[in-house]
């Protein structure tokens, strides 16, 4: 079969290029630099990004018999600058640049076939290729990246410092597309429902004589999982478990019982386990730590369950429908850097997955796939379409502190001085969040913007300050109130108070959604409690409409003013509240969640 190697050194989204190729119908496999390779049927080459830069001390790298294979090569990002320094030219420390950026076309062969002169790409490097190799040109360049696409036309080696892959990068898939049709001449003949019922013989094979006990959230992931399991193995095989954790949304666990009971896939339980939840979660920070407790109490949960129901471990397997985000974010690739650790890849999941307890049958998708395989099982459309919600639920999404207050003064005069010229007044939070930059974690602060609401101007304000300040990984604008005199932070902690505060805003913003039929363009909408006062009162809500398609990149949605206005004004009305913000981060910088 023909295919395409994605060699992976390590980046947050080496395996979304091996799924955009095969959407576009080519078989496309991932492989460890590091290993022996079979070039057998290759007919291209790509290398991925890294968390690493070039010239470190243990980046990785490959053997230069790659070069002598004659095969087309596609380097992103970290692979475009190994591609310059393999060849004799040269990488090094450029301008840094995260999100959206305008790439102007200067030759339109191959690659760039049928584009036009202006494209809009994503970024997220700090490194690039200082001097071209021997052989080379430059095909594209953005205002800040000269060598933004280069090529070697007589030996079919493209470099690219964007990343294509994502689906942010406008027309990435056409370029992808032009490098495995037009430049490596491969044939369109893989499909999605090939992989299906490639997928059932595989469940068969890997559970052989035992059945499996699902835990199933009620999302979409676990739903699909579910379904595909039922259908592989028979209704009989499967048993399922329902747990509330305390940290869902309002109604949330009737809702799933109902929905999945009615699906008639398996014997569905349910646990209330939020005593245990929130007991386990007691006085506890970090953010980290959160979601390794949730994680752990998620498997004792199930354990006391399995034995109470009377089922034996060496007759059953444990089920989960995690997703390929999920892994690749808990650094579960030999040179990805960890960005947060999803609560179904904590050690304890990690051991079952080493002695074969575990099956996780949605492990190699994103989220859109699943959404496509679930259509192709028969799913409505009404569970296919449900927000993604995490595992860890609310528990992730209300900030603690233990009310230690940070001096922030010379950032903010930092922070003022990079957006001098715009009508915003810029001041740090003494909080941080989790994001994603140029394929490594951040835990940095927000940055707090006041003025009038001018989305483009936002927009501008937001990419400078988190590509200037490193200090800066997210930017909020205030919706209300409008005069902030002071802000402090106050101590904290996951109480069932603040969880039902945040429960509450959560479901004011969900009911916008359905009322002013935002589902299809907002892909998620996270509701985040801040413990931040404002002018000595209360706490913050932040609001975090974002589009996106399989959560590796995102950009944040901005909601028409009037709609905003009367989230907010409802909002305020929830006891304990006095803040409302408005997260205006893309993915990267900011990660879609907060922690
Ligand atoms: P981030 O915050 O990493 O989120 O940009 C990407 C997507 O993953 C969801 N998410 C999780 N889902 N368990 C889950 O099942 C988790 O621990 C978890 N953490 C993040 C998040 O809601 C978004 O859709």
């Amino acid at each position: 079969m023909e295919k395409i190697l994605v060699i992976d050194f390590g980046s947050q989204t080496s395996h979304l290029i091996a799924r955009r190729i095969r959407t576009v119908g080519v078989f496309s496999e991932i492989v460890e630099p590091s290993r022996a390779m079979d070039f057998n049927g290759v007919k291209g080459i790509i290398f991925s990004g890294s968390p690493y830069s070039v010239y470190e001390k243990n980046a990785p790298t490959i053997g230069k018999s790659v070069f002598g294979l004659s095969l087309p090569i596609l380097g992103l990002c970290f692979g475009h600058q190994l591609l310059g320094e393999m060849l004799g030219g040269r990488a090094g420390k450029g301008k840094r640049e995260f999100g959206r950026a305008e790439l102007e076309i200067k030759n339109h062969q191959l690659l760039f076939d049928g584009f036009g002169e202006k494209e809009i790409v994503w970024m997220s490097h700090g490194d690039i290729v200082e001097k071209l190799p021997k052989g080379f040109q430059v095909i594209a360049s953005t205002k800040e990246c000269e060598n933004a696409a280069i090529a070697d036309f007589a030996r079919k080696i493209f470099g690219l410092q964007f990343h294509p892959e994502v689906s942010h990068t406008k027309n990435g898939l056409k370029i992808l597309e032009n490098f495995v049709v037009k430049v490596c001449n491969c044939k369109r003949e893989w499909t999605m429902g090939k992989y299906v019922g490639e997928k059932q013989r595989e469940i068969v094979k890997a559970v052989g004589n035992k059945n499996v006990f699902m835990l199933v959230s009620g999302g979409v992931d676990s739903t699909v999982a579910l379904a595909l399991l039922s259908k592989a193995l028979g209704r009989e095989r499967i048993a399922a478990l329902h747990v509330d954790t305390g940290f869902l949304r309002e109604n949330e666990s009737k809702k799933i019982m109902d929905k999945i009971n009615s699906l008639g896939l398996c014997e569905l339980h349910f646990v209330n386990a939020s005593k245990e939840f929130f007991s386990a979660l007691k006085g506890v920070i970090d953010p980290e730590e959160k979601r390794r407790i949730i994680g752990e109490t998620f498997i004792e949960v199930q354990k006391k369950e399995f034995e109470k129901i009377g089922f034996s471990t060496n007759e059953w397997l444990l089920g989960q429908g995690t997703i390929y985000p999920d892994t690749i974010e808990t650094a579960g690739t030999r040179y990805a850097a960890k960005i947060k650790t999803h609560h179904n890849r904590i050690p304890a999941i990690k051991e079952m997955i080493q002695e074969g307890r575990l099956i996780e049958p949605l492990s190699q998708l994103y989220k859109d796939e699943v959404r496509e395989l679930g259509k192709e099982l028969g799913i409505e459309k009404i569970l296919l379409e449900r927000q993604p919600f995490p595992g860890p639920g609310l528990a992730i999404r209300a900030l603690c502190s233990d009310g230690r207050q940070e001096e922030l003064s010379t950032l903010n005069l930092k922070a003022n001085d990079c957006i001098r010229g715009y009508n915003f007044i810029a001041r740090l939070l003494p909080v941080k969040s989790v994001g994603v930059q140029g394929d490594y974690r951040s835990y940095a602060h927000p940055c707090l913007l006041t003025g009038f609401l001018d989305w483009e101007e936002i927009e501008k304000a937001s990419t400078r300050l988190t590509n200037e300040i490193r200090e800066i990984n997210r930017v909020l604008f205030a919706i209300e109130p409008k005069r902030i005199e002071r802000i402090s932070c106050k101590r904290a902690f996951l109480t069932k108070e603040r969880i039902e505060r945040l429960r509450q805003a959560d479901s004011i913003a969900m009911q916008a959604i359905e009322e002013h039929s935002l589902a299809e363009k907002i892909w998620q909408f996270p509701v985040v409690l801040l413990p931040i006062e404002v002018n000595g009162r209360g706490e913050a809500i932040v609001l975090r409409p974002i589009e996106s398609r399989e959560a590796m990149t995102a950009r944040f949605h901005s909601l028409p003013e009037e709609i905003l206005k009367e989230i907010s004004e409802k909002i305020l009305k929830v006891p304990g509240i006095n803040a409302v913000f408005f997260d205006a981060t893309h993915k990267p910088p900011a990660t879609i969640e907060w922690e």
